[in-house]
């Protein structure tokens, strides 16, 4: 098994080369070579190269972590949002298929609008199965993305995680860990609810999935949920940094491009598939801090 891993030099990307790597997926399912793909050599917007260039390598496994993410940006920003998102997953679905490999494509919970699953009055994650209605330019091109690779590949998975942290690149835990060190004294959202992902435990059941023929939309986030703001306070209280967090609504910090107010997920279809190991949000933020960070 040839494996492609692109956007390697984002969080997700480089996590999943580490595990790759690791001793867990050293033999499993006889992976041969690991080809690590960066922005530099292959821009996924260029459809002639992007299919050229696959087929010159002809992977088994393509796993698509690049993506533009920086959601407020993406408002004026949107047509680079647009090239990337969509058109670049719509370009490595048609090199995955002319090729015959599989592709495992990320997207997010941001596709859903946030208003739930209303069950007994009550609201509840959303299932594969649930009707997507993005709210912000981000969403819509994630979703674009996602409806190019169903059309245009064959053996796809899809794997809608969200709220993301790991150890390269920027993310919240690491934002919270600096300006509760540096500050004292925080305010951070507390109507907007969703799933915080270890990229690790994320990282161990894409590379699972990979060796199976399990194909289709897949949830996979941290069990559990929390507001930012509740996420904010473990972030401080795990890292024991002498820092008070306050909540605020949405409304009294306002950002570029609107964020749904609940956008938890439900992994159904891992706990029908391979089976659903992500840990509890909590207790894999604790290991991140205690034993990725060494705080
Ligand atoms: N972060 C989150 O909280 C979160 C939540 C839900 C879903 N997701 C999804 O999870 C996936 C991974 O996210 P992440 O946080 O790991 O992202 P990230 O750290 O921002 O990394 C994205 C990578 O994409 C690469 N890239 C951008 N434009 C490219 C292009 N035209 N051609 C090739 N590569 C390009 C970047 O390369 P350069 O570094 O060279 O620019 C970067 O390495 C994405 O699909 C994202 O939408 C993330």
């Amino acid at each position: 098994m040839n494996i492609l891993i692109n956007g390697v030099k984002g969080q997700l990307g480089s996590q999943l080369v580490c595990i790759a790597y690791s001793d867990l997926f050293r033999d499993y399912g006889s992976i041969n070579n690991i080809i690590e793909v960066s922005s530099s050599q292959l821009d996924i917007t260029n459809r002639k190269h992007t299919i050229e260039y696959i087929g010159s390598l002809k992977p088994d496994i393509i796993i698509n972590c690049a993506a533009y993410t920086n959601v407020d940006q993406a408002e004026e920003e949107y047509e680079e949002a647009f090239r990337v998102n969509s058109l670049g997953a719509r370009n490595l679905a048609i090199a995955a298929e002319s090729v015959g490999a599989k592709l495992i494509h990320i997207s997010t919970d941001y596709v859903f609008d946030g208003k739930g699953v209303i069950v007994n009055g009550e609201k509840t994650p959303y299932r594969e199965y649930d009707v997507t209605n993005p709210i912000n330019v981000y969403g819509k091109t994630k979703l674009l993305g996602e409806n190019y690779v169903r059309e245009f590949c064959s053996k796809y998975f899809i794997v809608r995680t969200s709220w993301l942290y790991g150890e390269k690149g920027n993310n919240f835990v690491k934002t919270i860990l600096k300006l509760a060190k540096e500050k004292g004294k925080l305010q951070v959202v507390n109507d907007q609810i969703g799933n915080p992902t270890n990229a690790e435990d994320l990282a161990n059941h894409i590379l699972r999935l990979a060796f199976t023929d399990e194909y289709g939309i897949y949830h996979c986030t941290g069990n559990g949920f929390a507001s930012w703001y509740d996420f904010a306070c473990k972030i401080v209280e795990y890292a024991g940094i002498d820092c008070i967090v306050e909540p605020v609504t949405s409304e009294q910090f306002v950002r570029k491009a609107r964020r749904p107010s609940y956008s938890c997920l439900d992994n159904m279809m891992l706990r029908n598939t391979i089976g659903d190991n992500m840990r509890n949000w909590e207790e894999a933020l604790k290991d991140f801090i205690k034993i990725r960070l060494k705080i």
